[in-house]
């Protein structure tokens, strides 16, 4: 059985306030659910949010983090820390890091062996721009960005690993792929890791989908066979909105 999740991607908004008083909404709403929901608030408020979830099931997960252990990396943080507060799940890989922040495949293969090696939990996000669709190629892109991330991990690591499927041209456009694109890259990601390890690692990675899924057309991306829950950016911002989102899975 592959876990059913459902995670709000908060990037660089809400301030410790605002975190707060989300956060409060967000479990007074959390309707009865057996998906996994987590929210990736910015690093500054990890903690607060760890301490504020406390008696509840939402998880707090972070955007990202460094892959050394510690020293001379100025504005950086290491999973040590991040499980130092209480978070033991970490997002790599988001396609914002890929194109403003200069992460490449190398570096973000060095992340996810740091995550892991910690025993951290790693939502891995990849996905092909608009390009890469227009010409075709979209498949190979996305078996790219797999393999290098992902494929010389040891089979075992794989059972801490979320994958996230976000095509860069869905992400805060408004534009969604439709269910049939979503489905069909999920299944071909599938393929792809079983050819690369084994069946039952790819039948039981979940796959969520990302990139403007709103409650207006979750029910019918999550209704896909191989669509395991969502990343969601801008619609995770609005208690209502992201617990109708929960409601659909
Ligand atoms: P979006 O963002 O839902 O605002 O498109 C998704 C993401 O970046 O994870």
């Amino acid at each position: 059985m592959r876990s059913k999740i459902v995670a709000g991607n908060w990037k660089m908004n809400k301030n410790q306030e605002e975190t707060e008083a989300l956060l409060a909404e967000l479990s007074a709403k959390l309707p009865d659910t057996a998906a996994e929901v987590m929210v990736a608030p910015t690093f500054v408020n990890l903690a607060s949010a760890v301490r504020d979830l406390e008696s509840s099931t939402i998880q707090v997960i972070a955007q990202n983090m460094h892959f050394a252990e510690s020293g001379a990396f100025t504005g950086e943080i290491s999973a040590d820390m991040l499980l130092s507060i209480g978070v033991q799940t970490v997002i790599i890989g988001h396609s914002e890091r890929r194109a403003y922040f200069g992460e490449t495949d190398e570096i973000l293969a060095k992340k996810v062996k740091a995550a892991l090696a910690k025993n951290m939990r790693v939502m891995f996000c990849f996905g092909e721009e608009l390009e890469d669709r227009k010409s075709d190629n979209h498949f190979n892109v996305v078996a790219g960005q797999l393999k290098n991330g992902l494929f010389d991990l040891e089979a075992e690591a794989w059972k801490n690993i979320v994958l996230a499927y976000e095509p860069v041209w869905a992400i805060g456009t408004g534009e969604t792929a439709s269910p049939e694109q979503a489905q069909e890259m999920h299944a071909f990601i599938r393929k792809t890791i079983t050819e690369a390890f084994d069946a039952n690692i790819a039948n039981t990675v979940s796959i969520l989908y990302g990139g403007s899924v709103k409650p207006s057309n979750a029910v019918e991306i999550f209704s896909k066979p191989d669509v395991d829950g969502g990343l969601i950016g801008g619609a995770s911002l609005v208690a209502d909105d992201f617990m109708a989102i929960v409601k659909a899975i």
